[in-house]
């Protein structure tokens, strides 16, 4: 790692995979997928289980060919370039170690296989090794180690070889809940010191939020939304986005009327507030998000404004979670730093208030 060459861009232009499957048929796992990385970035793709993260994962590390598009790297294409050849470290959900070798005759294999001299052998897995933490620990076997260490050593094993680019899939996912969060605050500091541009897959909002530079939600093949974790949580586009980052509620609204960008909108008789740059006609149905910690509860008992009755209260400590009837559909609720006395229980009828800002217009429903 001594020898550190630029950071690469890599760049995805119309990228597709269709896959054969033998109950389904023929379906698009990727769908036309553009998408940019640039160099140096920690790029997380994340959604839910089967929105094809793990297949776009392996079509940038060429272990699958797309089924149409072209993928750069540094700018040169390497569509048709085999695995071995692309410079890549990948770091796989389950560490994939060999059972047979040491630690060090696993981190040493990439540098084997590429004809490396011993002593540069030597020199690089001693310092990939202490990278991850676990300087000394050369000697032992994969069994001999935890669940974290063996999955410092699959890293290292990807780092070791200078990748231009490194790859992730899930691999946190076998880790206990502490262990995942100090693993991956380390990999966003590993990836931060070298500099190496990242594409990390989760399904975990929380880790992707925690990592990333930017995060592209995949919904069905496709890129719903790529932004910053503020970006994607202030401003989803989309109730999917919307719902997959953070929890969001998501209410039917008709529009009123719309004037200079602000929008009057009608729930079951309760009237909101929403700023908007969309076309819209009195009488467009349309999908709001709000965020549960948006809104806020004014006082009790119904008054002017918006009213809702209190259905469930759950006291957890740092917060208060409601969830509240309102105008036909049901509101989550949450207040941080609860009050001593603060009192809205299950049947009480309460008045709330959501900040204009805050109410948000998205596709979808
Ligand atoms: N080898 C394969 N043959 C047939 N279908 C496949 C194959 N691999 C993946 N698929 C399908 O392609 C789609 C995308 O799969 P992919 O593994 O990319 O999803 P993912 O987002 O990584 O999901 P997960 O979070 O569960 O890992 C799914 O519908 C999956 O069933
Ligand atoms: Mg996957």
């Amino acid at each position: 790692m001594s020898e550190r060459s630029e950071p690469a861009g890599i760049h995805l232009e119309g990228v597709s995979a269709t896959m054969h499957d033998r109950n389904r048929g023929e379906i698009m796992a990727v769908r036309n997928v553009d998408l940019d990385v640039q160099p140096g970035e920690l790029l997380t793709l994340l959604g839910p289980s089967g929105c094809g993260k793990t297949t776009t994962l392996r079509m940038i590390a060429g272990f699958q060919e797309p089924s149409a598009g072209r993928i750069l790297i540094a700018g040169r294409d390497v569509t048709r370039v085999p695995a071995n050849q692309r410079d890549i470290g990948f770091v796989f959900q389950n560490y994939a170690l060999f059972p047979h070798l040491t630690i060090f005759g696993n981190v040493a294999y990439g540098l084997q296989v590429r004809d490396k001299s011993s002593g540069e052998i030597q020199r690089a897995v001693a310092e990939a090794l202490d990278l991850v933490g676990l300087a000394g620990f050369g000697e032992r076997l994969p069994n001999e180690l935890s669940g974290g260490q063996q999955q410092r050593v699959a890293l290292a094993r990807a780092i070791v070889i200078r990748p231009r680019v490194l790859l992730f899939d899930e691999p946190l996912s076998n880790l206990d809940a502490k262990l995942r969060v100090s693993m991956r605050s380390e990999i966003r500091r590993l990836q931060q010191t070298l500099q190496i541009t990242t594409v990390y897959v989760t399904h975990d909002q929380e880790e992707a939020m925690a990592i990333s530079d930017r995060i592209a939600v995949m919904e069905a093949g496709r890129i719903a939304q790529l932004d910053t974790a503020e970006v994607l949580y202030r401003h989803p586009t989309s109730a999917f986005v919307a719902g997959f980052i953070g929890r969001a509620n998501l209410l039917r609204a008709t529009v009123e009327s719309v004037t200079d960008g602000r929008a009057m909108l009608e729930i079951d008789g309760q009237k909101l507030v929403a700023r908007t740059e969309r076309t819209l006609a009195p009488g467009d149905p349309v999908s709001v998000v709000v965020r549960p910690e948006s809104i806020a509860i004014v006082r009790s008992g119904a008054s002017t404004g918006l009213t809702g009755i209190v259905q469930t209260r759950t006291y957890l400590g740092d917060k208060i979670e409601y969830e509240v009837a309102f105008g036909g559909q049901t509101l989550s609720v949450v207040r941080f730093n609860p009050a001593d006395n603060e009192e809205f229980m299950p049947g009480s009828t309460i008045s709330i208030s959501v900040p204009e800002a805050n109410v948000r217009l998205v596709d979808g429903a």
